[in-house]
């Protein structure tokens, strides 16, 4: 795990920011925390960076404890802050020469990292303006290219689409999956709209109020409603048969010789056929939990 919280609690003027959050994120995910205004994210964010102490709970990131260990942690992880803020007058290029400084990276290399990094963010024509010429949307990429000169192990984004129209924000989701892909760099990004982030999270964490209130994975996310089916006795061919078949949306193996299907209503008398042809003991048929999508859905509501 690159990122480990558990029990996290945080207390501003007597009211509780987190209230026990557990928080597990695997290297090369791209994972994203869900959440409404307030709900803690940027404080999840913070108490990450060691950029604030939690009032209570454990946290590793990069296998170093931020509240002591604070620069080390900030050597290995990348942050874009909710409010990207830089030197008006002077342009894109000096801005990250700053950055670039700051982290001891040689001359020479940082002037090839530099370029490297706003050719990927498509800001590299503008390299030498002055920021204070910029739109919010070149800001916002620009606050990426901070983070990718750097080349952490990490990337905290918090909120990095806010404020962007559609276009410009899948502009930059897909270059967050660029940097997994190829930098093999694992992400964390914070975002209160889970239709524009769904398509490049691995797995999003939905906080209310400072807790996580529903965790998973993104494909299950677009299995809505349905059924879900356990069989008995599953063997490996039984498992190919079953993912091959049209009406077996997902297919995952809970426990040793279990198989987990998620179906749609549509598909259940399939789901029967299929049981009794390959003689496989069907111990469970039920509706499905509510999904991730719908969780999110009635905590935004409220
Ligand atoms: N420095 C602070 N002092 C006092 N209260 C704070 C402070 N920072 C955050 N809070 C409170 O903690 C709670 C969580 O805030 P946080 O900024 O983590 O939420 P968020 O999920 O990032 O919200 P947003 O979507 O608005 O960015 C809120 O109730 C907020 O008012
Ligand atoms: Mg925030």
């Amino acid at each position: 795990m690159i990122v480990e919280a558990k029990g996290l609690r945080k207390q501003y003027n007597g009211v509780w920011a987190l209230d026990g959050l557990d928080l597990a994120i695997e290297e090369r995910e791209i994972y994203g925390l869900l959440g409404p205004n307030g709900s803690g994210k940027t404080t999840t964010i913070l108490i990450l960076l060691g950029l604030t102490e939690p009032s209570a709970g454990e946290v590793r990131v990069c296998g170093h404890d931020p509240v002591r260990e604070p620069l080390a942690v900030k050597r290995l992880v990348g942050y874009m802050p909710e409010k990207v803020g830089f030197y008006e007058e002077l342009s894109a290029f000096e801005n990250l020469r700053f950055i670039t400084r700051l982290n001891g990276i040689p001359e020479g290399e940082a002037r090839q990292r530099i370029l490297e990094a706003l050719e990927q963010v498509g800001l590299k024509d503008v390299a030498h303006r002055p920021v204070a010429t910029f739109s919010h949307g070149m800001r916002q990429r620009l606050g990426l290219a901070d983070v990718l000169v750097k080349k952490p192990r990490l990337a905290i984004l918090d909120e990095p689409t806010s404020g962007i129209d559609p276009e410009g924000a899948a502009q930059i989701l897909d270059l967050i999956r660029l940097l997994r892909d190829e930098a093999g760099m694992t992400v964390l990004l914070s975002s209160h709209l889970l239709h524009q982030v769904q398509r490049v999270c691995d797995r999003v964490g939905i906080l209310h109020r400072g807790r996580m209130v529903a965790e998973g994975r993104v494909a299950e996310l677009t299995a809505p409603g349905g059924f879900v089916a356990v069989l008995a006795q599953a063997s490996p061919i039984l498992r190919a048969r079953l993912e091959a078949a049209e009406w077996a949306l997902a297919v995952e193996e809970p426990r040793p010789g279990e198989l987990q299907v998620t179906l749609a209503e549509e598909g259940r008398p399939e789901l029967l056929r299929f049981a009794a042809e390959e003689g496989a003991l069907l111990l469970e048929l039920r509706p499905k939990e509510p999904t991730l999508e719908e969780i999110y859905l009635r905590y935004f509501r409220e």
